[in-house]
């Protein structure tokens, strides 16, 4: 794929984010997102992609639009590309105005991204110098000490980051007892995921039950970043277990490795913040009619990671005041 691809999802995402900003704090998660799938949409209709929602809004009866199995792009090309977009992750964090919500996406060539079902998936991801030491069926004890050791610190120099809810409760407690140090975070697994992969995030470890959408799309993220996902399915009841068999996951008990989640490495990831967080700033306006955006872009091909901080000028763009 063209690597110049990357700057358009930059783009994308940016568009989403900008429009989902000014609903910051607001109260209101279903507006905000709405907002930013409307930008993320119109975005993507300028792209010179083929592509298919295949991690989206919903079912095509759930979301009018970015729903599982929309087209997207201007189709006049042989690229033919799976798309998974989050335009808000963390729709509570955006209400509330508390941190770490971003907007995402990422692109592999058509069949390469898991199809994940709507339901909790259980995750464990760390960094490129972790990557190959964990097992997500080991105790956690076990793997803290592999992690360690490939951190070269003491277990009580790691810091694992995790979704406070009262599921993690007995892992909590089990890491406390280890003598690990723990970061909780409320809303957003796919930032404190990719955190691993930057070591000044100061994150070694984010594990915990999450969302499979966003699963499918961190393990894009740390494809590019060289880090490691491992995943399983929880599916609580029978309808899950039925919608994982329809969309041909196959065997719902078994790990999802990189490969499983995200075949090769032709794939591109973009997030821009809409609220401030460890590795994204938020949006911000000026007084002279411009705001800020903060993107990070990467792709597999050559795990180059940039950082991207864009002056959006509004008296040109006029479409982006929303
Ligand atoms: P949304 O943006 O869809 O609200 O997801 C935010 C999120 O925190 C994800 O990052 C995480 O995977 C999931 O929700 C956790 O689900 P729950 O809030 O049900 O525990």
């Amino acid at each position: 794929m063209d690597r110049n691809l990357a700057l358009n999802m930059a783009r994308v995402t940016e568009a989403a984010a900008l429009a989902s900003a000014k609903h910051l704090g607001r109260g209101d998660k279903e507006l905000a997102d709405q907002a930013a799938v409307d930008g993320m949409r119109k975005m993507f209709d300028t792209l010179n992609i083929d592509g298919t929602v295949v991690i989206g809004e919903g079912e095509i009866d759930e979301a009018p639009m970015l729903y599982i199995g929309e087209r997207i792009g201007q189709g006049n090309t042989d690229l033919k590309v799976d798309i998974a977009v989050d335009p808000v992750e963390g729709t509570n964090a955006v209400a509330k105005g508390s941190a770490n919500a971003i907007s995402v996406v990422a692109i592999a060539p058509e069949g390469c991204l898991l199809h994940a079902p709507d339901m909790y998936m259980d995750k464990m991801a760390v960094g490129p110098r972790a990557r190959g030491c964990i097992d997500i069926n080991a105790p956690i004890e076990d793997n803290l000490k592999a992690v360690a050791k490939a951190l070269n610190k003491d277990i009580s120099e790691l810091t694992v980051t995790i979704l406070e809810r009262p599921r993690h409760d007995e892992v909590i407690g089990k890491i406390r007892a280890a003598g690990a140090r723990i970061k909780l975070f409320y809303d957003g697994d796919v930032a404190a995921a990719i955190a691993t992969c930057i070591p000044e995030s100061g994150t070694d470890i984010m594990l915990g039950i999450g969302g499979a959408p966003e699963g499918v799309i961190t393990a894009a993220a740390l494809k590019c970043m060289g880090g490691e996902l491992q995943a399983k399915l929880m599916p609580r009841n029978d309808e899950e277990i039925k919608r994982c068999k329809d969309m041909n996951v196959g065997d719902v008990n078994k790990v999802l490795y990189m490969e499983d989640l995200v075949k090769g490495n032709e794939v591109f990831f973009s997030a821009t913040g809409i609220s401030d967080g460890d590795i994204l700033k938020g949006v911000t306006y000026s007084s002279e009619n411009t705001v800020k955006t903060h993107s990070m872009v990467t792709r597999g091909e050559t795990g180059t990671i940039r950082f991207i901080e864009t002056i959006h000028n509004l008296d040109e763009k006029p479409d982006y005041a929303y």
